[in-house]
């Protein structure tokens, strides 16, 4: 026998994939398209630190992610900067979202986990990072192709056509 519905209303779950996105990479979409289909509504954060010049202007990071998540009606993208769990307090947001390359990224992702629940109670739902995105980061694909490594396949198609663009213009 099936279990029976008693019309319970689930609340929405609102949750947060955090980071620098510079550029967003496969592996960082691989995670976004996993945690739409796990909750309802997922805002990707972009951060904003003055003190850290990218690549990318922050907007044309926010551009990329906007393209590369067009598809998806609830992934929206935002920037935060300060603590992300203020930010996190003053959007409903119920939980951060973050991928797990290796125990390496582990250490430090419990720390941060652990400090943020300190903080303010919000959760940190970890997702394996599939194994073919598994050596994939923003900076190593920076590094590769800035040396005239192929990193097609790591990033979206239009990423990689304004990487090697911006690579070329330095
Ligand atoms: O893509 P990144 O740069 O690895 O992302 C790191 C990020 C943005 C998730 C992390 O640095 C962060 O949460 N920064 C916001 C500042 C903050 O809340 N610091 C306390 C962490 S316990």
């Amino acid at each position: 026998m099936g279990r029976q519905s008693f019309g319970t209303v689930s609340p929405m779950v609102k949750v947060v994939c955090p980071g620098s996105f510079d550029p967003v990479t496969n592996g960082h979409l691989n995670i976004f398209d996993r945690a739409a289909s796990l909750f309802d509504e997922v805002v990707v954060a972009v951060l904003v630190n003055e003190s850290k010049r990218g690549l990318f202007a922050v907007d044309e990071r926010i551009e990329m992610l906007r393209e590369a998540t067009s598809l998806h009606d609830n992934i929206t993208i935002d920037t935060f900067d300060g603590l992300l769990v203020d930010y996190c307090s003053s959007h409903g947001i119920s939980a951060m979202v973050k991928g797990v390359r290796a125990v390496s990224d582990f250490d430090y992702e419990l720390q941060m986990a652990q400090m943020n629940d300190h903080l303010t109670g919000v959760d940190t739902v970890f997702l394996p990072t599939s194994p073919e995105f598994s050596f994939v980061s923003s900076s190593l694909v920076k590094e590769v192709a800035r040396h005239g490594g192929d990193v097609g396949g790591l990033v979206p198609a239009f990423v990689l056509e304004r990487l090697t663009a911006r690579l070329a213009a330095q």
